[in-house]
């Protein structure tokens, strides 16, 4: 049944319109954002739709098809963070953080294609789908540079989870073909051709779910913050003197985080560097992806087991390199080969996990797409 039908049945009338909202693969800059840093993501074909109509007597109606029956109802005027849980937060968040635009009521139908845990941002494809939409409903222009701030505003302050701006930039920004190089800290971007030619990039769902509202992603935040008011810097991405920076950390963890997140920069630099001037950077973008899974695994500490025998199952097998997606402890890996070399790497990760008794991945290949658009 289409979402226009299951819409229909659900609220008795048609939806006045409906947008969808892709999930993102980060290429590389991870752990980044928040540190006014360099991200270089793109957005994937799978994402999440959202359908909706107008209501002008305030409620806002939620439904999704993922969670299962139920409508959960709230005045707008009542929103408040808390007051919406579990996975109506995130588009009660976006309401409540465009009430101050104008936006009121809807009836909202959910549905989507990206898992949920994987690491591939389907909370920050929820929020733009709803934002856009709701927008759309009462009348409201917000640029979506600006849109992917308050959206990040949603999550932070109504949900709760303190992640940075790389999602909901990448879902509303990204162009088909293309990976959205952002600077975090002056929002300026440039579309960076990303023509995967003989290269496949392989997603990996390690299928050991994530959770950002868990603590870890929240104290490496606080870590990095602590890094940089000692080091006496408004953020790590103006650590310029990484060896000055060490030397003058006490703390052998805090030392760490920082040489991730000033080398992870520095990997960003070099992978548009090697996709503006090669023709097939495959060999030395892997190189980057591997030097990033290393960094993230020993400096970072937010890899996973799963992540880590994937990236070693696939160099073995010959793929160019490969590293975790997103915020870590649990979700997808992003592995890139020839490919004429797919099959030979999607068995050997499955073989090394069936070894050790785990769930066998899920894996896809990664098209470059399109940020967000409207369907109806
Ligand atoms: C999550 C967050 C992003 C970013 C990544 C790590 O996906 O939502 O803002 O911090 O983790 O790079």
């Amino acid at each position: 049944m289409s979402i226009t039908d299951r819409f229909a049945t659900l609220y008795g009338r048609s939806p006045d319109t409906a947008w969808r909202a892709p999930g993102r693969v980060n290429l590389i800059g991870e752990h980044t954002d928040y540190n006014d840093g360099l991200v270089l993501p793109f957005a994937t074909g799978m994402g999440v739709t959202v359908a909706a109509a107008r209501r002008d007597d305030g409620v806002l109606e939620l439904a999704s098809r993922q969670a299962g029956a139920g409508v959960v109802s709230a005045r707008t005027a009542d929103l408040a963070p808390g007051s919406v849980t579990g996975w109506a937060a995130y588009p009660a968040g976006v309401a409540w953080a465009l009430r101050e635009h104008g936006v009121g009521g809807a009836s909202v139908l959910v549905d989507a294609d990206l898992p949920q845990g994987a690491g591939l941002s389907s909370s920050a494809a929820l929020e733009c789908a709803t934002a856009l939409a709701l927008c759309e409903l009462h009348g409201v222009t917000i640029d979506r540079r600006d849109l992917a701030g308050i959206c990040q505003a949603a999550e932070n302050r109504f949900v709760g989870v303190p992640c940075g701006i790389m999602d909901q930039s990448a879902s509303l920004l990204c162009t088909a073909g293309h990976a959205l190089l952002l600077d975090c800290r002056t929002g300026g971007s440039e579309h960076v051709p990303l023509p995967l030619g003989g290269l496949a990039a392989l997603v990996v769902d390690t299928r050991a779910p994530h959770a950002l509202t868990g603590a870890d992603y929240g104290d490496r935040r606080a870590e990095c913050e602590r890094a940089a008011a000692l080091l006496g810097v408004p953020a790590l991405r103006d650590v310029d003197d990484l060896d000055g920076a060490l030397r003058a950390l006490p703390d052998a963890m805090l030392r760490r985080r920082v040489r991730h997140v000033v080398t992870e920069n520095g990997r960003v630099e070099r992978a548009v560097e090697l996709l503006r001037a090669t023709a097939r950077p495959g060999k030395e973008l892997g190189a980057v992806l591997t030097g990033s899974h290393t960094s993230l695994r020993d400096d970072y500490e937010v890899s996973w087991p799963q992540a880590d025998v994937a990236v070693t199952a696939a160099l073995q097998a010959g793929a160019h390199g490969g590293r975790m997606v997103g915020g870590g402890f649990g979700g997808s890996v992003l592995l890139l080969a020839d490919t004429g070399r797919t099959a030979e790497v999607i068995t050997a990760v499955t073989k090394s996990f069936a070894e050790r008794g785990w769930q066998a991945p899920h894996v896809h290949t990664a098209v470059p797409s399109a940020g967000a658009s409207r369907l109806l």
